[in-house]
């Protein structure tokens, strides 16, 4: 879910209802506002996508100067307009992202009182909540929130009006993003950095517990027990400009030609070419660390698990330490075993995945030690992990990751080269040569990237397709499921990603004449393997789409189609290999009319269980 509030002299409901439509990736099932006008709270709300929202604002005055809104994604209680933020009681407004796990029993609690609900959710409670203590003379809304919080179990981030105070809002968070914008004569809130970007550089990252009251002349922050508490304004330098589309027609088309630009971001300053090595700082491990660890366990979500997987082999090939990974809504349920020599790696594009954090926190428990790799900075997960490495992708809308990954890719093999020199695994020489063609890696993604109209017209020979099967090996293993992870997202086409060795084990029996087959092909250590299931696919007349090194006669001949890249290193064929997949999934959709950036059903970031 995304939350906006503003407090200031301008009119309220246009800057939040701009605000929210930065955040819609966040959610979007329904959305509403509540604007104060001095004399009461007016609410709308609508079922859908911001725009239905819009719509109903067209035919209203809102005049308010104060006022708070939401996107959102649900969780309890199905899409529908009685379920959407704000939630009222009393003199009471509010929104709310994250969840409540008590609020069963709150509601019985509640509903003994006398309080009549009106809605399926758990975020209703705590508009009573807040009225409660309102009635019962915690004034002003800024205790009442304090002491309302007291009950509550769970992860919030909330934003108050009252209608006994036209100036100001009260917002809160535990466990779920809230960022404050401090401007002259107004205040800010959202959940995330480019809801606020078009007023001011100027945030504070609250930290969980804080509760704030936002007022034109200023911010104050406390904890929810009531101790004043100082944040660091920090001055982000993203430009509006810079979260908004650049010219092209989706958010995720935009990000997948942002890749070269955005590896090259993370590389830069971090890579040592000169002594074939990554400098120590901004890398999240201290050199000691890195050669007393026995294990290195990771531990993501979706598309950030799949970056996992190669980092994996990275690790184990360059390092030679054993490394797992594990898909972190597994972890927590299935008593998981950690050592203090473990170096947990939680990878997270938004830093705010809730399985995620769940996952680091029971390593964190055992003694491990945790290196967040994030995007986000300063978000959840680097929060409550002892080191960060940063991607420095920059803000990523479209829902299904793209740049992020990559980016992912780019840290995870810088990390394996740091580790591997500190434990002595990998020469001097292997490690520049290895640095060296990731260092090259950008060119080469614009050179791929350039070809993307050849890729355009393969995708539309896959429009129709019902079924899609990705096949790699090694390192184009996590491709594989990665390219199949993006054609489900945004296709909503089924696809499967599988090891290419793994075919004959069950989805052989899959292929016909109809049947797209992917193979992830290019001229590395496993490429003649990969070309006998490549053969196993033609005996069965499936149609093959191989992903090749240019110039390769044998591809030329056993495939229908290709999509050619230069010949690189082994080790960062991953960066490239998955370009053409992002770009078939990306064609596909919009060539089947679907909504590329905000596809059904699904989130960009996922803040519940
Ligand atoms: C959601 C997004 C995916 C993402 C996953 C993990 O499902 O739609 O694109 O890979 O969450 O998110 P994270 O922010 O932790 O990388």
């Amino acid at each position: 879910c995304g939350i906006v509030g503003y407090v200031g002299s301008k009119k309220a409901a246009p800057i939040i209802v701009e605000g929210l439509r930065k955040l819609e990736y966040r959610g979007y099932d329904s959305a509403g506002i509540a604007i104060h006008d001095g004399n009461g709270i007016e609410i709308v709300r609508a079922l859908g996508k911001l725009a239905r929202l819009s719509e109903l604002l067209e035919k209203r005055t809102l005049e308010g100067t104060t006022g708070i809104g939401h996107t959102r994604w649900a969780t309890h209680g199905r899409p529908s307009e009685v379920n959407a933020h704000p939630h009222s009681s009393g003199v009471v407004a509010l929104v709310h992202n994250g969840i409540i796990e008590n609020y069963v029993a709150l509601r019985q609690e509640l509903e003994k009182e006398g309080v009549k609900f009106s809605s399926d959710t758990d975020t209703e409670v705590m508009a009573h909540l807040v009225h409660r203590e309102l009635t019962r003379g915690a004034k002003p809304l800024f205790k009442a929130v304090q002491r309302a919080l007291g009950h509550v179990h769970g992860a919030y981030a909330i934003a108050v009006a009252s209608r006994e105070e036209p100036d100001v809002v009260v917002v809160a968070r535990y466990g779920s993003p809230l960022v404050l914008g401090v401007c002259e004569g107004e205040s800010l809130c959202g959940s995330d950095i480019p809801a606020l970007l078009a007023h001011t550089r100027d945030m504070i990252f609250l930290e969980d517990g804080d509760v704030a009251e936002l007022r034109a002349t200023g911010i104050r922050i406390e904890t929810v027990t009531g101790e004043e508490v100082q944040r660091k304004v920090r001055r982000i330098d993203w430009s509006p400009v810079m979260a908004e589309r650049g010219g092209y027609k989706h958010f995720m088309l935009k990000e997948i030609h942002e890749q070269p630009d955005v590896v090259e971001a993370t590389l830069r300053g971090r890579v040592d070419l000169v002594n074939g090595d990554v400098h120590a700082t901004e890398i999240g491990v201290s050199p000691e660390l890195a050669r007393e660890i026995r294990r290195v366990y990771i531990t993501a979500c979706g598309t950030s698990h799949h970056a996992g997987i190669a980092g994996r082999y990275w690790i184990e090939q360059l390092a030679r330490v054993p490394t797992v990974v594990e898909l972190a809504s597994e972890v927590r349920y299935r008593d998981p075993i950690f050592y203090p020599d473990d170096l947990v790696i939680a990878i997270s594009q938004s830093g705010e995945t809730a399985d995620t954090i769940a996952a680091l926190k029971a390593a964190k428990a055992q003694g491990a030690k945790v290196l967040a790799l994030c995007n986000v900075v300063d978000s959840a997960i680097p929060r409550a992990s002892d080191g960060a490495l940063y991607t420095h992708a920059g803000p990523e809308i479209g829902v299904a990751s793209t740049k992020c990954f990559t980016t992912q890719l780019a840290a995870l093999l810088m990390l394996a080269v740091y580790l591997g020199r500190r434990r002595g695994t990998l020469d001097e020489g292997r490690a520049r040569e290895t640095l060296q063609a990731l260092w090259e890696i950008p060119n080469q993604m614009r050179d791929v990237l350039g070809d993307a109209d050849y890729v355009h017209a393969i995708a539309k020979k896959m429009t129709h397709a019902k079924d899609v099967l990705f096949l790699g090996r090694g390192l184009g293993f996590p491709i594989a499921l990665e390219g199949a992870l993006k054609l489900k997202e945004i296709s909503y086409a089924h696809a499967e990603g599988y090891a290419a060795g793994e075919m004959k084990h069950g989805p052989i029996a899959l292929i016909d004449e109809t049947l797209p087959v992917v193979v992830i092909c290019p001229r590395d250590a496993h490429f003649d393997k990969t070309v006998s299931n490549l053969e196993e696919v033609r005996a069965r007349e499936g149609q093959v789409i191989a992903i090749a090194t240019k110039g390769d006669e044998q591809i030329l001949e056993k495939s229908q189609y290709q999509v050619w890249l230069p010949k690189v290193r082994d080790e960062v064929l991953p960066l490239l290999t998955v370009l053409p997949l992002q770009l078939i999934a990306y064609y596909v959709a919009h060539l089947k009319g679907n909504d590329v950036d905000q596809p059904r059903n699904l989130a960009k970031t996922v803040t519940v269980e």
